[in-house]
């Protein structure tokens, strides 16, 4: 598969002939099964390179969770690297990386306790030179230590983890409960204690702005909510760019980083203007997940999309899906449900919406839906759509191109 920047946009310009040809495309395979439009795909992987700006983009492995989709983003100029979810996935990567003849670039991106992970990456100095370990306190080097004292083994590669969450006056604390350095002395301070650890070496950073990156400011509807998250991303952004600015600066006093990582999909433009970042990770992006339906600077296509089967019809304006239940993680509600892509008129019911194995769908498209027909959703995230499904099937117009596996179709379960 090779990902180039498509001329049309048929999703957006022809909806009813977009899904029509993925239909097509996929007209001897039963439901559920999931694909992957590659020009959706490609136009995604080329705008957030345009939104990014120069920066470079590290692709963020738990929001695809398919090694062959990754690798074809990854041979697209301007994408470099991979941040893992789990360390025992970033070796698996690099092991399978190294086996194939390229050079792995993992970073994890959260602390590891997986002391086999551990003692598997200090015990091979080939994959101890690739894949970076996230930290943000002196007792995540202890754990390592415990697992493989530093003599016997070679320095671990570290990246140290600032928190980019903003305590706002009105709001409270906004952002996700990282990393408890906040400050740029903080993290001098937590950089000197590494350099003074033998068996460590520190040469990356990361601070990743949930609050701006995975937040949507423009919720359908909500204008008040929006003016008020606007609000909130506007401030934010201003109180991280200069803290962010300053931590790195401080940290490169004390050590000689590779690079300094920041944002997501939802916050290219932002980070990549904040000149002390040298990388934005991200993925959702690529598959375009109806959780990115709702900002203001970009809509995502609808690269990835599952198809379910109607199986029967309770009244005449009910149809019954198999299956559906494929809820989003994060704060539960409305909005971690999939969502109905095509045909376009159907809605979940609010008793009983998306079910382990039954979703009953209305609307003024469900009257003509038979059984057998075909219903097609979009899931709120990306990567965990792979966790359902053992493979992604690539559509180019109305052909099938290629069936990738996805992590669990490899077999492999992280998180
Ligand atoms: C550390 C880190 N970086 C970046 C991202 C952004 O990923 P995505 O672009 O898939 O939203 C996340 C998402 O949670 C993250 O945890």
């Amino acid at each position: 598969m090779e990902l180039t920047r498509p001329a049309t946009a048929a999703w957006r310009d022809d909806p009813a002939a977009y899904w029509a040809a993925l239909e097509s495309a996929t007209a001897h395979l039963d439901p559920p099964f999931a694909v992957l439009s590659l020009p959706a795909l490609s136009h995604n992987a080329f705008d957030m390179l345009g939104r990014a700006n120069g920066t470079r983009i590290r692709v963020a492995s738990k929001s695809v969770r398919a090694r062959g989709v990754m690798d074809a983003v990854l041979r697209v100029p301007g994408y470099r690297g991979v941040l893992a979810y789990t360390l025992a996935e970033g070796l698996w990567l690099a092991t399978e990386a190294l086996a194939a003849g390229s050079t792995p670039d993992v970073v994890v991106g959260y602390p590891s306790a997986d002391r086999w992970a551990i003692g598997a990456l200090a015990n091979d100095p080939r994959l101890a030179s690739t894949v970076t370990l996230m930290v943000d306190s002196l007792d995540q080097l202890d754990l390592i230590d415990a697992v493989v004292s530093p003599a016997r083994r070679q320095a671990m590669r570290l990246c140290l983890e600032l928190d980019a969450s903003w305590d706002s006056r009105l709001l409270g604390h906004v952002g996700t409960w990282r990393s408890p350095v906040h400050s740029p002395e903080q993290a001098r301070a937590l950089a000197e204690a590494i350099a003074r650890r033998p068996g460590f070496r520190l040469v990356g950073m990361m601070a990743y702005e949930g609050q701006l990156a995975g937040v949507a400011d423009a919720p359908a509807g909500k204008p008040a909510r929006a003016a008020m998250l606007r609000w909130m991303k506007r401030r934010s952004a201003a109180e991280l760019a200069e803290r962010r600015a300053a931590a790195v600066a401080a940290v490169r006093h004390v050590a000689d980083l590779e690079f300094v990582n920041g944002g997501g999909t939802g916050s290219l433009e932002t980070t990549s203007a904040e000149q002390a970042v040298t990388e934005i990770a991200a993925g959702s992006g690529l598959f375009g997940p109806h959780l990115f339906d709702g900002y203001r600077s970009f809509r995502p296509a609808p690269a990835a999309a599952l198809a379910l089967s109607v199986v029967r019809k309770p009244r005449s304006r009910i149809a019954t899906l198999h299956g559906g239940g494929w809820i989003a993680s994060g704060p539960p509600g409305a909005d971690r449900l999939p969502r109905v892509a095509w045909p376009r008129e159907l809605r979940m019911l609010p008793r009983e919406q998306a079910g382990e194995v039954q979703t009953p769908v209305t609307g003024r498209d469900a009257t003509s839906l038979r059984i057998g027909d075909r219903v097609w959703l979009r899931h709120t995230k990306a990567g965990e759509l792979s966790e359902h499904v053992n493979t992604l099937h690539v559509i180019d117009g109305d052909r099938l191109v290629e069936s990738i596996p996805t992590y669990r179709g490899e077999g492999k379960a992280f998180l």
